[in-house]
């Protein structure tokens, strides 16, 4: 079966990229992103490559490549269900908020209503892909409603999980060029095998065939939740080590390093940091920690949960260590926080470290004055807002926002940096040093700063796993 008319319900960071790159990559498939959020369609349409929604390293480029051609944006989401031979659906599926299983629980309404739209509308057989992170055993939800709400015109759906493992900040290059992709189905029968294969088709456009993995449907849904898993293990694993490095005089990085030559271990992922933050790590597991509950197995649900308790001790530790060391107040004080967003090459602040870390702080009645080179002021305040500590008024009376580092660092009596930017690299710290408070403080959450530079200035120093 080929596969010429795509649609993608979800135009968000994975939703959008995903399908740049498959537009640009299979020129003879139309591909149309389609979003309730009018705003946002705007914005992926928008002349002006700069205001795309989503900032990504060379994601403007392939959206010139493809938008107009075979590449659209749309909020006529009926239509483009209907037109297609394969729908992914790529909404969010946020940690539950309400009623059984709020704050652990992957919340599924988006997914249903997807789901509940293409029976509607279908009057053609497709293939339903699931692209969104779910909870193991999701597909047997999905084809119950497309096959048991249908609107009477006999469309047939197959399902198939096909989990995005792409990172933000490099999400271009992950989707040029990835490890592999999965592909999980019905492998039981003809016409699953027959899904399978046209969407295999579809990515074999530009990555190698044994890079292409196929699977039954819940190992492939299990296997995103299970990488996300490992990955914030060994964060939460090397965070930890941080602690102890800390008190020992040993190095964090040295340590790394040592461990990573270990061809068994591997260099990746062991970069000491504030914590992790992000979209995906806290919420997947908290979802596989939910699931393994809801199975009884009590013992894999704590296993897990470890990491998400440590990530949050070490968001706090780094809070903690910054109130200590300004002789225990940091009330009216000024502490300018370098980084917003989660990681660096990214706009997105999901879950990012530096939203704690300041609610922390702003407990504790300090001024912080933030820049970020990619987020905005009113996003600030919305992530400290979301967290409902205290009023809207006073989160706007606490943080600041600035436009660049110099005016954020002016007259602080510590910086933080919360964010592995590059452009922190290259300022001028004697300009920044001259206009702070005595002693200067710096704390370097992401250990991407020269310290001993900086402490010939006069600046005195924490490195997270470094210690003072
Ligand atoms: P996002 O919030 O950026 O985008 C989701 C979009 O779906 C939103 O724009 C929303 O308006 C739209 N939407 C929701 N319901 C809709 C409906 N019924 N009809 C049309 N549009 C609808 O989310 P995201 O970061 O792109 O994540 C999407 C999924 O991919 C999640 O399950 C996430 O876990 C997974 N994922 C994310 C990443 C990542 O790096 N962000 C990586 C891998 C997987
Ligand atoms: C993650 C997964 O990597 C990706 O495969 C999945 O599809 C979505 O979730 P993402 O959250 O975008 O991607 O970024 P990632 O690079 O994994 O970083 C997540 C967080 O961990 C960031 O806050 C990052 O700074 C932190 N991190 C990562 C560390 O602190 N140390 C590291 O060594 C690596």
């Amino acid at each position: 079966m080929e596969i010429k008319n795509i649609c993608c319900i979800g135009a968000g960071y994975v939703g959008g990229p995903t399908m740049a790159i498959i537009a640009q990559k299979c020129p003879s498939i139309n591909v149309t992103v389609v979003d309730i959020n009018e705003k946002r369609i705007a914005a992926w349409n928008d002349e002006d490559l700069s205001k795309l929604p989503v900032y990504e390293p060379g994601l403007d480029k392939v959206v010139a490549d493809a938008r107009g051609r075979n590449l659209f944006f749309s909020t006529e989401v009926d239509k483009a269900i209907d037109k297609a031979d394969m729908v992914f659906i790529s909404v969010n599926t946020p940690t539950k908020t309400y009623g059984k299983g709020k704050g652990m629980a992957a919340d599924l309404k988006y997914i249903e209503l997807c789901a509940r739209q293409i029976a509607r509308v279908a009057t053609t057989d497709k293939i339903v892909v699931e692209k969104s992170t779910l909870p193991v055993r999701t597909a047997s939800a999905i084809k119950s409603i497309l096959d048991n709400t249908g609107n009477g015109s006999n469309a047939k759906f197959q399902i198939l999980s096909n989990p995005e493992f792409l990172a933000e900040g490099t999400a271009v290059t992950d989707l040029l060029d990835p490890d592999r992709v999965l592909i999980g189905g019905d492998t039981s029968t003809e016409e699953g095998k027959e899904a399978i294969q046209a969407l295999v088709s579809v990515y074999a456009n530009w990555v190698p065939q044994n890079q292409i993995l196929t699977t039954n449907v819940w190992s492939s849904e299990l296997s995103k939740l299970t990488a996300n898993a490992f990955l914030a293990q060994r964060v939460s694993s090397i965070n930890s080590l941080s602690e102890l490095c800390e008190k020992t005089e040993a190095d964090v990085d040295e340590v790394a390093r040592a461990i990573g030559m270990d061809s068994r271990i591997g260099p990746k992922f062991l970069k000491s940091s504030v914590g992790f933050g992000g979209s995906c790590f806290q919420k997947d597991i908290l979802n596989l920690v939910y699931i393994a509950k809801s199975y009884g197995l009590v013992e894999v649900a704590d296993y897990w949960e470890q990491v998400i308790i440590m990530n949050d001790h070490q968001k706090r530790r780094f809070a903690h260590n910054i109130i200590s060391t300004l002789f225990n107040t940091v009330s009216g004080k000024k502490i300018a926080f370098l980084g917003w967003a989660f990681k660096k090459d990214t706009n997105d602040t999901r879950e990012s470290a530096a939203i704690y870390v300041a609610d922390e702080l702003l407990n504790e009645q300090s001024n912080i004055s933030a820049y970020d080179p990619k987020v905005q002021a009113e996003q600030m305040y919305a992530d400290l807002d979301y967290l409902n500590t205290r009023s809207s008024e006073e989160n706007r009376n606490g943080l600041t926002a600035f436009d660049n580092a110099y005016d954020a660092c002016k007259d602080a009596h510590a910086i933080a940096v919360l964010t592995e930017w590059d452009e922190f690299t290259t300022y001028d710290w004697q300009k920044i040093y001259d206009g702070m408070q005595k002693p200067a403080f710096l704390f370097d959450g992401r250990d991407v700063l020269d310290t001993k530079k900086l402490e010939e200035i006069g600046f005195v120093c924490y490195t997270i796993g470094k210690g003072m």
